[in-house]
């Protein structure tokens, strides 16, 4: 009974808040936190409300109306010169809705505004008045409560370098997906002034590299994307991040990282993936050796990787001894490597995710060591992704289960240094030999034969089709030998 009275009365409670909000009489609304702050839906344009003194302040009684969240997606807005009175909203997104410019400052009065997503608009140009806030002591007209922007999807290729003047507190910048191309002066300066800023996300920004020191003020990131870019170095200015601890450079157009292009001395770093790069060739020695923090290292989806070499996480030092990462998750899955060395990583024992499947493992001695002891760590660790552990070649061992072979103690045979396959080659090559010690004489003797037309004595065919026919067959009657 009490809990019945109590439904009715928050379904009374909710429903005249939602007549009151006027948002919610054209928009989807949501009633979450407490019954009277809502979170607010419009997907369809209503410029034409949200526009409106109405909506946001009540006439009534000069109180601003109570929404928590507004998501004015969809709109057809352009130009947007409306300013948004004061409100306790904490988070506005104005996504896909066709802004192609903002004048003034039209979030001025968005004192408690968190969060505000500008993705997926037309945006070329940001003046700085964009961001700026209300008149405050001792700061330059803030926008104080803002910590997440997002601005990607837009079509931005230069920030001016006073951009982010009013919201120095940034947390979280989202920029990815606009054509900057390089990362000029402007940009550098307006990134560069975020000293509070812990993930900044450039994927796709078409950069092929960050300039130096674009890292040294917002020195304390903690997750950089540089993803979907035409990188062929890792850029040094990560060396001068202090506690970047995630990583992403999936898609990008590296081909081989070596020592040299590959990663500085970044001991912060715990999390990096390096997935779809479509180009990307081999990872060499040392490439990673730079991470001596790393716990969680996905390599995948990588179609033409085919060398990972023993050291490439290892750092080797002068006296020639070498010191590891301590990884815990290990994905190398969906490229192209045949061999793996169990140098790669000193303790294997210590994972607590692996992931190898869907590559062509070559089932020869050198992976003896999958067999006698991955298979086994492998079932321990990851027991659902086990079934698709498997050898890809040669053909008579595709498909088979490494943990298959465990359980037989099949020992895999070796290649000779050639790297072909020494029982069937001897046969092949007395067999060649023998065709060409025999061969030769018969064919010099044909040759000559059918010259002096002795042939024709013999067989009354004389054609030269059934020549080339005898010719053949008996070359490969000689073979088989
Ligand atoms: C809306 O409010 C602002 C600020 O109070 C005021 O400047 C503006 O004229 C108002 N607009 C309308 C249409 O009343
Ligand atoms: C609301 O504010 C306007 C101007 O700021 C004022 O003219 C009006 O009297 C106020 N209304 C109430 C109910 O306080
Ligand atoms: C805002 O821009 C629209 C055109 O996009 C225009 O019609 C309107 O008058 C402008 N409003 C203000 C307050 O400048
Ligand atoms: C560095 O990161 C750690 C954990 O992610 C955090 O506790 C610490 O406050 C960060 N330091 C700075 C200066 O941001
Ligand atoms: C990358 O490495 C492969 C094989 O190691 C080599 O054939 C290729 O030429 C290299 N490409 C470049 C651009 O260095
Ligand atoms: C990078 O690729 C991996 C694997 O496809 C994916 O899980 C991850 O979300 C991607 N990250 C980014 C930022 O693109």
């Amino acid at each position: 009974m009490k809990l019945l009275l109590s439904i009715v009365i928050s379904i009374l409670v909710a429903s005249s808040a939602e007549e009151k909000l006027p948002l919610c009489s054209v928009c989807t609304c949501k009633f979450k936190e407490n019954k009277f702050s809502a979170e607010v839906i419009c997907n369809k344009d209503t410029s034409t409300i949200w526009t409106q003194n109405s909506t946001w302040i009540n006439p009534s009684n000069n109180e601003s109306y109570d929404y928590s969240s507004v998501s004015l997606l969809n709109q057809e807005i352009y130009v947007l010169n409306y300013t948004f009175l004061p409100s306790n909203l904490r988070y506005l997104s104005l996504a896909n809705s066709n802004i192609r410019q903002i004048a003034n400052s039209p979030f001025r009065n968005l004192q408690n505004m968190n969060t505000l997503i500008l993705s997926y608009n037309e945006l070329e140009i940001l003046s700085p008045h964009t961001l700026k806030g209300l008149y405050m002591e001792e700061r330059l007209m803030p926008l104080k409560s803002l910590k997440v922007l997002k601005l990607d999807h837009n079509k931005i290729h230069s920030l001016h370098m006073d951009i982010f003047e009013h919201t120095t507190d940034l947390e979280i910048l989202d920029i990815s997906y606009n054509p900057f191309k390089i990362i000029d002066k402007q940009t550098t300066l307006a990134l560069s002034s975020l000293a509070m800023l812990k993930e900044l996300y450039l994927g796709y920004t078409e950069i092929n590299t960050l300039p130096d020191q674009l890292l040294h003020t917002p020195r304390y990131i903690e997750i950089l994307d540089l993803s979907g870019n035409p990188l062929t170095a890792i850029p040094s200015t990560l060396g001068e991040t202090h506690n970047l601890t995630t990583l992403y450079i999936n898609d990008t157009g590296f081909m081989n990282m070596t020592k040299e292009n590959g990663f500085p001395e970044i001991p912060s770093l715990k999390v990096l993936y390096m997935c779809n790069n479509r180009e990307l060739q081999s990872i060499g020695k040392e490439a990673l050796a730079g991470l001596s923090g790393l716990q969680e290292l996905s390599i995948c989806n990588n179609i033409k990787l085919t060398i990972l070499d023993d050291f490439a996480l290892a750092k080797i030092n002068q006296h020639g001894g070498a010191t590891w990462p301590m990884i815990k998750k290990l994905n190398l899955y969906n490229n192209k490597l045949a061999y793996l060395d169990s140098d790669l990583l000193s303790r294997w024992d210590m994972l607590t995710d692996i992931d190898l499947n869907g590559n062509p493992w070559t089932c020869e001695c050198e992976n003896q060591w999958f067999v006698d002891e991955l298979a086994p760590l492998y079932l321990k660790i990851n027991p659902e992704r086990e079934p698709e552990f498997r050898c890809g070649a040669p053909v008579e061992m595709q498909g088979d289960l490494f943990v298959d072979l465990h359980a037989r103690q099949y020992k895999m045979r070796c290649l000779d240094i050639y790297g072909a396959r020494p029982e069937t080659d001897a046969m092949l090559l007395v067999g060649v030999l023998l065709g060409v010690l025999i061969g030769l004489p018969v064919i010099l003797f044909i040759i000559y034969a059918y010259q002096r037309q002795w042939l024709s004595l013999l067989w009354c065919d004389n054609s030269p089709a059934s020549y080339s026919r005898r010719f053949y067959s008996s070359t490969a009657r000689d073979e088989d030998l």
